[in-house]
């Protein structure tokens, strides 16, 4: 878990459910007046989409995680490095009901990531600008907030014209939202900084440093208590300590705890351990945080590479982004729990993302499946604003034992330089004073050799390509660990076997890569082959939107990937797996071996294995053996005969593995195979299901391109579909996908309480459909914050004029220029005893589904006698002084209204408009 919700003084809600979205920016017409622009220079007065009042009655209801980029339609004219996907400016909003109860309480709105320059509003007011899309904000909303019935206003307005990448980037909150109620005194976020070292021998320590918050009004002497529970949940450790929170105040303590022989954390056995963080005042807890961490040893030798516990290991690594099929950027934590899994199939063991750090949830899954990740920042610029987007990252990751590198850059054209090295020196610095258990490193592209560059302000050297340097570097800087941090960029397209120019299509032998790159077996040869390069970074683990390199439109994704947009395997993934598990014997043959019309024609056949030798047969005839090349792999050139196309491998001369490939009949079914057995009905779990079809002996048929069309019932529904086909424009969130080589994926998530199995039904002409039904498993919603209706306009901000003893005329002109002599208010406004009339003004903007007249005008509370008059006539009147509602019809229309009250006091008594004004229906 990323940061467990302790007891009931703390709460993390999720605030993912209901926010309001409109696509496109809401322009506000240019503010001319006087009085507008004295106004909307003020406090809690955004205007338009960004503020309080706003008609957003017509905009799309929608739960996050959501990217609108890949809901729309591609475009040539669009950036191709987006993947021809147009991004643009986007709007969300929501209301937000506090109880009056929770009054005191410190409340933290916490958006994970949004792409990519996000500007917040709350109840009028800005409260953040964050100008990373892959960064997350905290924002303490504490002061703005108002209680009970005055709902509170959340505007989001996401610009994602900006770019940070040049890949597939999304658009919009595509990651999680929070809201922390939390006690005044309370855990600063990101405040817990547990991150073991290791002592002499078996000892290890960690010293635990809390910070501390203080919203309250009086200074608060509290005890902070860390304990630490083993992987079998066993008390090892405890420590407190006493300290004192000044008002709106911050403070550090100190608790390092001693640990004796931990189980240590490895890729094989990933223990995990949990410190836990209480914070009691008067012996009542105040706060509760729970993080895990795990005890790891970690060293870059310049010699011999990287080593995990005192033990070698050879960095099996892919660079990722963060997109999957039909989900774009907001990739559910289940489906990165399933891409994650894939690659641990693969053989992988360490993952750079690439260029950004990743969901929290990710590292959260790293550390429980066993990765080791560079942890790599986006924006390479030591400045004050961006320096603590990188110091965000460290505080937020350095307690997971997954993380081995912090890398502050990838590929800058000013590596080479004085500038670089002063840059990055300036950003290590920044690293090493929240985090000096592990190296930094820079992925650069060159400039290694020159006399004063980025290599000499890092601690591990990262090399992307640059092949032919890497002996030469060695050779000049013996003493520098050193690593690749990127390589391969070859291409391939999944199931492809024959380069098609023309249709952007590349085959899959493994003989194309970028210029500056290397083929999946010449690039992991150059690493494997020298023992003081750490490892590889596979460019990349799976193919992702935008950069179609070497093609452009039509074709919108990548074909990098040793696995597809969907995880799919390409034939890059057998080549990896035999190269990097040595556990278990591995044989695969490429191609399919359905060539009808090639009878007799040479098939160049691609054996993958890890074993010694291996044997081909062709329809149980032999074709011959040879000896395994564990870095080039086995070739046959074989006359095609439809039948079954056969390997073996040996080892020591016995039969250690055996495949084969064989000619399918035509496809004459559908089947559907879900990745997982069941579904948690929390509205969050989503489930990969693959589709293909098979013949009539039950094969699946590897070049079938069936034109899929799913429904899905009960419990759960698409939230979309891929194939893997690069040149694909296919709709990825509508109801029927093409089969690409035989395969398509779609997802499908649970709905929130969902209850019911979900039945996925797949059909397609000429197909006896598929059904399959996976049952859901009733589990408790994340905590969650309820959705907020607000059909109503709140009338909250009035002028008042100065008291008067004789009645005022309510529509008497003020001065567009005039601040001063009359005041300002928001309900409830009680004058004392004294003046006898009061006259209240305000203006507003009834919602487009009032314009009927079915609209009301609502004074929960007016105290004293009273007039109302719209658009300066009178709409209606209290009678009686005694507090009381009134309730009046709007009349049909549109447009602003200008609204005067006037009140007058039962003598010697207070008088005013002391509750709520609304619009309502
Ligand atoms: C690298 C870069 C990657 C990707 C790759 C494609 O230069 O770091 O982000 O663009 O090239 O080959």
């Amino acid at each position: 878990m990323h940061a467990e919700a302790g007891a009931d003084v703390r709460e993390r809600l999720s605030l993912d459910r209901g926010w309001l979205f409109h696509l496109g920016d809401v322009v506000q017409p240019p503010i001319l007046g006087h009085e507008e622009s004295y106004g909307n220079a003020k406090a809690g007065s955004a205007a338009g989409a960004a503020g309080n009042e706003f008609d957003d009655s017509d905009w799309r209801k929608l739960d996050l995680p959501h990217d609108w980029a890949v809901e729309g339609p591609f475009d040539p004219k669009a950036n191709v490095a987006q993947g021809y996907r147009p991004r643009g400016i986007g709007w969300y909003r929501r209301y937000l009901r506090v109880d009056a109860a929770d009054r005191g309480k410190h409340f933290e709105l916490q958006f994970d990531a949004i792409a990519t320059h996000a500007t917040v509003w709350v109840n009028g007011n800005v409260v953040t600008r964050n100008w990373s899309g892959y960064n997350a904000s905290y924002i303490d909303i504490t002061p703005y907030l108002r209680y009970g019935d005055a709902l509170n206003t959340i505007a989001v307005r996401a610009d994602a014209e900006a770019m940070e990448g040049w890949w597939y980037e999304g658009a919009g909150m595509y990651r999680h939202a929070w809201l922390v109620k939390r006690s005044p005194v309370h855990i600063a976020t990101d405040g817990v900084h547990a991150t073991p070292r290791a002592g002499k021998g078996k000892s290890w320590s960690i010293p635990v440093e809390v910070t501390l918050n203080n919203s309250g009004k009086q200074a608060a002497d509290v005890t902070v208590e860390v304990t630490v529970f083993d992987p079998a949940g066993k008390q090892v450790a405890q420590r407190t300590a006493a300290a004192r929170v000044g008002v709106l105040a911050t403070s550090t303590v100190q608790l390092p705890v001693a640990i004796d022989n931990p189980a240590l954390w490895s890729l094989e056995k990933t223990n995990l351990y949990r410190v836990a963080t209480r914070v009691l005042q008067g012996g009542e807890q105040q706060d509760e945080l729970t993080l895990h961490t795990g005890f790891r040893s970690i060293r870059f030798d310049a010699a011999q590479g990287f080593f995990l516990n005192g033990v070698h290991v050879k960095l099996q690594g892919v660079c990722i982004h963060q997109d999957h099929a039909g989900v774009g950027v907001a990739v559910p934590d289940s489906v990165w729990e399933y891409r994650l899994r894939r690659l641990k199939e693969l053989g992988v063991n360490a993952i750079r993302f690439s260029h950004n750090a990743p969901a929290a949830e990710v590292l959260d899954l790293v550390d429980r499946m066993g990765f080791v990740v560079m942890d790599e920042n986006r924006n390479f610029n030591p400045s004050p604003d961006y320096m603590k987007q990188l110091e965000w990252m460290v505080k937020r990751d350095r307690h997971h034992p997954g993380v081995v590198l912090w890398s502050v850059f990838n590929e800058e054209p000013v590596q080479a330089t004085e500038v670089g090295y002063e840059m990055v020196r300036r950003m290590s610095a920044a690293v090493k004073a929240l985090d000096d258990t592990r190296p930094v490193t820079a992925a650069m592209n060159g400039g290694f050799l020159t006399e004063l560059n980025v290599s000499h302000a890092v601690d591990v050297v990262g090399a992307n390509y640059q092949v032919p340097d890497y002996d030469k570097y060695h050779k000049a800087y013996p003493d520098k660990p050193f690593t690749s941090s990127e390589d391969t960029s070859a291409f391939m397209t999944r199931g492809e076997f024959k380069t098609v120019k023309e249709k952007n299509l590349i085959a899959s032998y493994d003989d194309d890569a970028a210029k500056w790159g290397n083929t999946h077996r010449d690039a992991w040869e150059a690493i494997a082959t020298r023992p003081y390069v750490a490892g590889g970074f596979v460019w990349t683990g799976f193919d992702y939107r935008g950069e179609p390199t070497p093609n452009e439109w039509p074709s919108v994704s990548s074909v990098f990937g040793i696995m597809d947009l969907n995880g799919f395997p390409k034939n890059a993934y057998y080549i990896h797996q035999v190269q990097w598990i040595k556990d278990k014997p591995l044989i695969h043959i490429a191609p399919h071996w359905n060539w009808s019309g090639s009878e007799g024609k040479e098939i160049r056949v691609m054996v993958m294995a890890n074993v010694e030798r291996i044997k081909l047969l062709l329809n149980g005839r032999a074709l011959g053996e040879q000896q395994v090349d564990p870095f080039r792999m086995n070739y046959f050139n074989v006359a095609y005969a439809p039948g079954k196309l056969e390997a073996i491998g040996y080892r020591g001369g016995q039969e250690v593995a055996r495949t084969a490939v064989e000619t399918t009949g035509a496809a004459v079914a559908l089947e559907l195979v879900p990745d997982r057995a069941q579904l948690a009905g929390d509205g969050r779990d989503a489930m990969p299901i693959t589709v293909r079809a098979l013949d009539a002996q039950g094969r699946a048929v590897p070049l079938a391109d069936a034109q899929v069309t799913f429904a899905v019932t009960g419990g759960g529904r698409s939230i979309g579909h891929g194939n893997g086909d690069p040149n694909s424009h296919e709709d990825e969130k509508g109801a029927t996908r093409r089969l690409f080589n035989g395969l398509a994926q779609l997802i499908v998530q649970t709905n929130y309480d969902g209850k019911d199995a979900v039945t996925v039904v797949a059909s397609a002409p000429g197909l006896v459909a598929a059904r399959v039904t996976i049952p859901v498993k009733p589990v408790a919603a994340q905590p969650y914050v309820a959705e907020a209706d607000a059909p109503l306009t709140f009338v909250r901000s009035w002028r008042i004029a100065p008291d008067s003893d004789t009645r005022p005329d309510p529509v008497q002109q003020l001065a567009g220029f005039d601040m001063n002599t009359w005041g300002w208010g928001s309900p409830p406004m009680v004058a004392k005893a004294g003046g006898k009339f009061h006259l209240y003004r305000s203006s507003f903007t009834p919602r487009k589904n009032l314009a009927d007249g079915s609209g009301r005008l609502r004074f929960a509370s007016i105290r004293g006698k009273a007039e109302v008059w719209l658009n300066g006539v009178l709409l209606g009147k209290k009678d009686g002084y005694a507090p009381g509602a009134l309730d009046l019809p709007l009349p049909a229309g549109a447009g602003k209204r200008e609204l005067n009250v006037i009140v007058e006091a039962e003598p010697g008594q207070g008088s005013g408009i002391d509750g709520n004004v609304t619009i309502e229906r």
